[in-house]
């Protein structure tokens, strides 16, 4: 970790706040009161505090939508649970004369979407948004604010409760905060499922995009096709570590009934997020095939793969039958979620079947497809598996979004690009006008180390992306006209779980990945500073451990040693991490060294 580039800008700043900084880095200074995560666009601290008691009230403005009173009353419960105080709240028909005293909520569409304003005196505070998801953002915002014992699960006798005085104005950067879980490497159930959603409204993302399918598990039931689950969820063996050939002998399998699919769609509507489905296609279906081998060019028979990596055996768009089970399986899907965008996925699909197969070859010809400079005519083949599929969604009110794979050949006219392979396929896209999710693997792939040291790792896939480097992340490019930059819409971070089985080690990678990833979702971009975010962080891990998630601590491994040198009239600091080099400073504004 080079931290020179952080640190470096401290130089200039008193050393009380370099000290408290880094202090704060080892927890070890009492809680910096406006430590909000992530950085809100505005925040004016004021003295003094507003202090809760039993005769605090909440006023809710009835202009605001329904499902508000809900979040508020579990605001209300969870400082009841910890105060012990009893509070209520209160509808308030007037909009425009909303209580001077307690905590008001109230509608402003003047605020940008998902934005909120949140003023705090001591005698009241306001909450305003345009939208459901900018109050809860706002709630998100009053918890951070508020002593960390708000987090537990009982009364504490002691706790101060008072939120510090401030004024925030506050919106995201990005309409589009996404995370992708893969649950088809690994299963998670649906009550960790609610774990990952209750951990995302932490971090105000909005987008859940849950990948459903793949070679090594099919987990949603379609009741259509209802092998796919009673075949094509289990796999018999698992292939152990990175040795390819050697697997261990557990059938390990799960899915989530409709039932549940149901339940998590609304518990994550509830927190105001989003899940995007994603069934990948037309590669990646090992576990499709399996359950229907006709679907297949060669028609097998096929296994779910036990394997890791990417399998020659794709669908066969050659066949009719297959674009039946393609609708069929979309149909359900767009019966649970009412998401817009519908994730068809299009990455790593191998050509090799398609080029030997006539039903394939018969198609190519039906349809004119023809190869150019760049690629055989299989790969429109793939376009045209990806413009049908959208043509279909689209005429259901729906819109794909894929990998950036289904750039080759043709982009389908109104997809959404998903640029995972670094950010070219972003730049493209957005060149060509489509709107684009950055979730490049050379920043945001969280099953990646966070660590050089992997021998003291959990095993993983590979990689190297330390918590400052991802917060290092700028996903404006700057080659994009103004114009181009519109279509950048989002960006999201992906656990792909080939070696991560169970939660926590799950947590274990997102956390404190999240936290920096949150900020390049949300704050603007010269708001970002790394060593600030470190002073906030603390705060924030106290809520991890209140709630018993399990985070990775490199971050909290930078040591500072202090040296005074009197001679000079300057202190001397030195920082060092768990994987570098110690980075040297002079607090006298020449630039850090690098030690040897
Ligand atoms: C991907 O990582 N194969 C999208
Ligand atoms: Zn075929």
């Amino acid at each position: 970790m080079n931290l020179s580039k952080h640190y470096g800008k401290l130089l200039a700043a008193p050393l009380s706040l370099l000290l408290f900084g880094l202090i704060a880095c080892q927890g070890k200074v009492s809680e910096n009161q406006y430590s909000v995560i992530p950085q809100p666009n505005e925040l004016h601290p004021v003295s003094g505090n507003f202090r809760f008691d039993n005769s605090t009230v909440f006023h809710v403005s009835s202009a605001l939508d329904k499902t508000c009173s809900s979040m508020i009353d579990s605001l209300i419960r969870q400082i009841e649970i910890t105060s012990g105080y009893r509070m209520k709240a209160e509808i308030v028909e007037d909009n425009e004369a909303m209580p001077q005293n307690g905590i008001t909520f109230s509608l402003n569409k003047n605020i940008a979407p998902e934005g909120y304003e949140l003023t705090i005196d001591p005698n009241d505070v306001s909450v305003q948004a345009s939208d459901r998801s900018g109050i809860f953002y706002a709630i998100q915002t009053l918890k951070q604010l508020m002593p960390t014992a708000i987090y537990g699960k009982q009364a504490v006798a002691d706790a101060q409760w008072t939120l510090p005085c401030v004024e925030i104005k506050d919106a995201p950067r990005f309409g589009y905060r996404g995370v992708m879980i893969d649950v088809a490497r690994h299963f998670f159930p649906k009550e960790e499922m609610k774990r990952v959603i209750d951990l995302m409204a932490l971090h105000k993302l909005n987008n859940l995009h849950w990948h459903l399918s793949d070679d090594q598990g099919w987990r949603i039931e379609i009741k259509k096709y209802p092998k796919l689950t009673e075949i094509g969820s289990i796999r018999n063996k698992t292939m152990i570590r990175k040795e390819w050939d050697n697997y261990d002998t557990t059938p390990y399998g799960g899915f989530f009934t409709q039932e549940e699919i149901k339940e998590i769609v609304k518990y994550a509507d509830e927190r105001c997020i989003n899940v995007i489905p994603e069934i990948d296609l037309p590669g990646h279906m090992m576990a499709a095939l399996a359950a229907y081998p006709n679907l297949g060019c060669t028609g097998g028979p096929y296994e779910v793969s036990g394997q890791w990596g990417v399998r020659d055996d794709v669908l066969c768009p050659g066949k009719e039958e297959t674009f039946t089970f393609i609708e069929g399986v979309l149909t359900e899907v767009m019966e649970l979620f009412p998401s817009k965008l519908i994730h068809i996925g299009g990455d790593e699909c191998p050509k090799v079947r398609w080029e030997k197969c006539p039903h394939c070859q018969a198609r190519i010809k039906k349809e004119g497809l023809k190869a150019n400079q760049k690629h055989s005519a299989e790969f429109f083949l793939q376009s045209y598996v990806t413009a049908r599929v959208e043509k279909f969604l689209n005429d259901h009110g729906r819109q794909i979004i894929g990998w950036d794979e289904i750039l080759e050949g043709e982009l389908a006219p109104n997809a959404t690009v998903m640029s995972w392979r670094g950010m070219d396929g972003g730049i493209e896209a957005a060149r060509l006008h489509h709107p684009v999710i950055m979730t490049p693997n050379t920043y945001l792939y969280f099953d990646y180390y966070q660590a050089k040291d992997v021998d003291n790792e959990p095993f993983g896939i590979g990689g190297y992306l330390p918590l400052e480097r991802v917060y290092s992340y700028e996903p404006m490019p700057a080659s994009l006209t103004p114009e181009e930059q519109k279509y950048i819409k989002g960006v999201q971070a992906n656990l792909w779980t080939e070696y991560i089985a169970t939660f926590p080690h799950a947590q274990y990678m997102v956390l404190p990945r999240w936290a920096a990833l949150c900020e390049i979702q949300w704050s603007s971009p010269e708001k970002k500073n790394y060593a600030d975010f470190l002073s906030r962080l603390p705060q924030l891990i106290k809520w991890y451990d209140a709630e018993g998630y399990n985070y990775a601590k490199h971050a909290f491994g930078v040591q500072a040693e202090f040296e005074p040198n009197p001679a000079e009239g300057t202190m001397d600091v030195t920082l060092s991490t768990i994987d570098n080099a110690p980075v040297h400073y002079t607090l006298d504004g020449t630039e850090p060294t690098t030690a040897s």
